[in-house]
């Protein structure tokens, strides 16, 4: 149950039937605090403006046709024109009722399904993923998940760098070390950097391996099929690491999911014939151009956007048209989203612009660049090592791993080394993984290995850790949550306000599937989770004098808390422990 779109959808009615104009956004928000009500309507002072009226006046209208019979208990009209709603006990528990008895926790499937391309991750080959790939792969990959638990259909593109003239250089090396001998091939390739950073010296230095290198560009580009085996190579090395990767760090891509650039290189005449069909393109300097008046050069005149070099070779850009037209018509899609560094800002703007011109994207697709900002170090720059090398994100890795096994050691003394194993993996991963995306991926962040693995505050620790205590409240119990039958009791302040937030899982989860913004499922799990330590201090469950009635209520609240934050972790990508 959203209970936010309940609320919004009688508002809007309300408001419509006082005389506001068709389209007055409700505005209705969580109140920040319990004595303005459970939930806060804003939309009547604007509204009142628009029509020339009194606000108190038109929020009394509103209310006098706010159809919340059994709903909510008071409405009231606060300050210049807020209306605050506090919803009836008795509804609020038997929503709570039907979340506890619902698996998915009272988040239904939506009703309206959609086709969602989402591209992330999106490494480059010949390249080991650094920590700059970390955040489109993981807040991408919570996305994808919240959006596919909505019921939509999601297809995820990992658009990989695999095209491109460094292949040339890369080939050419890799040729050289094969013939050389297998160990020394094996040895570089187990270090993509070292492979390329060979390559290039070659390349700079010697000037034979620098022709047969752009001899061998050509000859890919032009299908040629030993350079084409040595390239696949390469490719298929670099999946390989990346895929460890990934099962590393619980992200849900696969191989299927690869479209790399090199899978649209036969379509990209195919763009700029289009595009000439459609007038948009120009000379320029031997190069094709399309000219965007939505854009402004330094000197005021239309921006140019380059998509086929002159002399030949295409773009990044081209590459980026074929794939939208791809998602849009062969796959069908009706959003697409990007989760790509906001320096890539600009390039998708105009990328989308000419898609919309050219007909690749037709109007009802939404096209959506999810951007974010970068990782920085304690000292505000961008994350590296002390070197000043980009980080690995293997060796980020493993130093979580490092780094969680001495927290563990301290804390947990009766664990089997079975379970401290997997205990370690999930604070590590969890905590590298919680630290990006409970930040609003908008901005920059800075990555502090002390706030991450901390007990204490919005963490992946403290979250895994309130889920255990639960699960231990259940074994001292010694009764499983399916044995648990019963009324649910909403007896205090402490119980009511954990059994509101319970109730807010499904209006969060829709949130971030429509925004692409896990960070809100974080700070939701966070208020469970102090909700959840509030109410058990309040509510004792395994202490005598607890009746065997309120004592089945409060358990399957607690078994509605766990089940919430299992799923929610889930969507993010974290696994839940049992104990630790
Ligand atoms: N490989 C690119 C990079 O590392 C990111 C690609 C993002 N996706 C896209 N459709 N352009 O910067």
């Amino acid at each position: 149950m959203n209970i936010l779109k309940l609320l919004e959808d009688r508002v809007v009615k309300a408001l419509i039937t006082a005389g506001a104009p068709e389209g007055t956004p409700a505005m209705v928000r969580p109140s920040a605090r319990a004595n303005f009500g459970d939930y806060q309507c804003n939309a009547v002072m604007a509204a009142a403006k628009k029509m020339g009226m009194n606000p108190r006046e038109l929020a009394q209208k509103v209310i006098d046709s706010l159809d919340l019979d059994g709903v909510a208990s008071k409405v009231e009209i606060a300050g210049p024109g807020f209306i605050n709603i506090h919803l009836a006990p008795e509804w609020l528990a038997s929503s709570l009722f039907s979340a506890i008895k619902d698996p998915r926790a009272g988040v239904a499937e939506t009703d309206n399904k959609q086709t969602i391309v989402v591209d992330y991750s999106a490494p480059n080959v010949a390249k080991e993923m650094h920590v700059g790939h970390l955040r489109s792969t993981i807040i991408g990959d919570s996305t994808a998940r919240t959006l596919e638990f909505l019921g939509h259909k999601v297809i995820r593109q990992n658009h990989l760098g695999d095209w491109g003239t460094q292949f040339g250089m890369l080939i050419a090396h890799l040729e050289e070390l094969e013939k050389e001998s297998q160990e020394a091939m094996s040895m570089e390739l187990s270090d993509l950097e070292t492979f390329y950073r060979e390559a290039k010296k070659h390349f700079d230095d010697n000037p034979d391996f620098a022709t047969r290198a752009r001899s061998y560009v050509v000859r890919l580009q032009a299908g040629d099929e030993y350079c084409h085996k040595l390239w696949k190579k390469l490719v298929d090395i670099t999946l390989s690491h990346n895929q460890d990767t990934y099962d590393r760090l619980n992200v849900s891509l696969t191989a299927t999911d690869v479209m790399g650039e090199s899978a649209y290189n036969d379509s990209l005449p195919v763009i700029i014939k289009l595009l000439d069909e459609k007038g948009l393109l120009s000379e320029d300097n031997g190069a094709k151009v399309v000219f965007l008046d939505e854009f402004k050069n330094k000197d005021g005149d239309p921006m140019g956007v380059i998509v086929e070099k002159s002399g030949g070779g295409f773009l990044y850009t081209t590459t980026d048209l074929a794939a939208i037209r791809h998602r849009c018509h062969t796959l069908n899609a009706d959003r697409v989203l990007y989760y790509v560094d906001a320096r890539q800002g600009q390039h998708f703007e105009q990328v989308f612009t000419i898609a919309r011109k050219a007909g690749f994207a037709s109007d009802h697709v939404s096209l959506e660049h999810h951007a974010f900002g970068m990782m920085l170090g304690k000292d505000g720059k961008p994350f590296k090592t002390r070197a000043g090398t980009t980080i690995k994100l293997a060796d980020l890795l493993d130093e979580a791993e490092e780094r969680a096994a001495a927290v563990i050691a301290s804390k947990s003394g009766d664990l089997s080394e079975e379970q401290k194993v997997n205990v370690i993996r999930s604070v590590a991963i969890g905590s590298v993984k919680y630290a990006d995306l409970s930040k609003n991926r908008t901005s920059d962040y800075v990555f502090d290995w002390d706030n991450m693995l901390a007990f204490e505050g919005n963490t992946a620790p403290y979250l895994l850790y309130a889920y255990t205590r639960i699960m231990s409240i259940f074994r001292k119990a010694g009764i499983s949550e399916s044995d648990l039958t019963g009324n649910i009791l909403i007896e205090n302040e402490a119980e009511r306000e954990l059994a509101l937030q319970l109730c807010r899982f499904s209006e969060t989860i829709e949130s971030v599937a429509r925004e692409g913004l896990p960070h809100q499922l974080c700070a939701y799990l966070y208020e469970i989770s102090g909700a959840f330590m509030k109410f058990y201090e309040a509510c004792p469950v395994n202490k005598e004098g607890v009746s065997e009635e309120l004592r089945n209520s409060r358990l399957q609240i607690c078994g509605l808390t766990a089940r919430t934050l299992k799923l929610g972790l889930g969507l993010l990508g974290i696994e839940t422990v049992e104990q630790m």
